[in-house]
């Protein structure tokens, strides 16, 4: 992986405005892809640097830089699965990623759909697709043993879009999963099961 080029890339994905406005590239314009916000980064990378894992899952992809900001924290053992359902978004992430030789594959269809062919285990999972299926995410993930004791869990916008997420977070104080919320601009729980 060009780490040079990636924190390059990073620079310029978090140039662009990350709300109301569109992201363009070459190819023209993708509409707003809502990304992490600039506190959440650093964040997403410390963990990563902190975790070590082997396997890391994104759900929402988008342009990649989330996805970036987690593989500047991977060991070169790492490898990211993520998943878009925007087939030319992810076909650019795609290039993105080869471009920088970033260990990543961007699978290209419905969260759901995508989990249900993954198969052995994540060691870090980062939700950050629709809010409102991220319970229903999680609990494909579970029934199919793709996350384990001892698995990070990382979501977005639990504070911003709280209602969305009642469901999800409900889960984690229903069962005492060892978790808490950093207290960003858009809210970033961060729970170990
Ligand atoms: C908030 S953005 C992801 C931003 C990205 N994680 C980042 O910070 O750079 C959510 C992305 O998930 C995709 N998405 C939303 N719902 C999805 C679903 N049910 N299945 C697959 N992709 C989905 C959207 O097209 C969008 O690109």
């Amino acid at each position: 992986m060009h780490r040079t080029e990636v924190i390059s890339e990073i620079e310029l994905l978090e140039k662009f405005s990350k709300q109301g406005e569109s992201y363009t590239n070459s190819s023209g314009s993708y509409g707003w892809r809502n990304p992490i916000r600039s506190d959440t980064g650093i964040i997403l990378q410390s963990l990563v640097i902190a975790e070590d894992p082997v396997r890391i899952l994104e759900i929402g992809t988008a342009h990649g830089l989330s996805a970036l900001y987690l593989a500047l924290g991977m060991n070169e053992n790492c490898f990211i699965d993520t998943i878009e359902f925007d087939h030319d978004v992810g076909v650019d992430t795609q290039e993105r990623f080869d471009r920088l030789e970033v260990p990543g594959k961007v699978h290209i269809g419905e969260a759901l759909d995508m989990i249900n062919k993954l198969e052995g285990t994540y060691d870090l999972i980062f939700f950050d697709a629709q809010k409102s299926h991220y319970k229903r995410q999680l609990d494909l993930l579970l029934e199919k043993n793709l996350v384990k004791k001892g698995t990070l869990l990382l979501a977005d916008n639990v504070i911003d879009r709280s209602e969305e997420c009642a469901e999800f977070l409900h889960y984690f104080l229903e069962n005492g999963i060892n978790h808490t919320i950093i207290q960003t601009e858009c809210g970033l729980l961060v729970g170990k099961l």
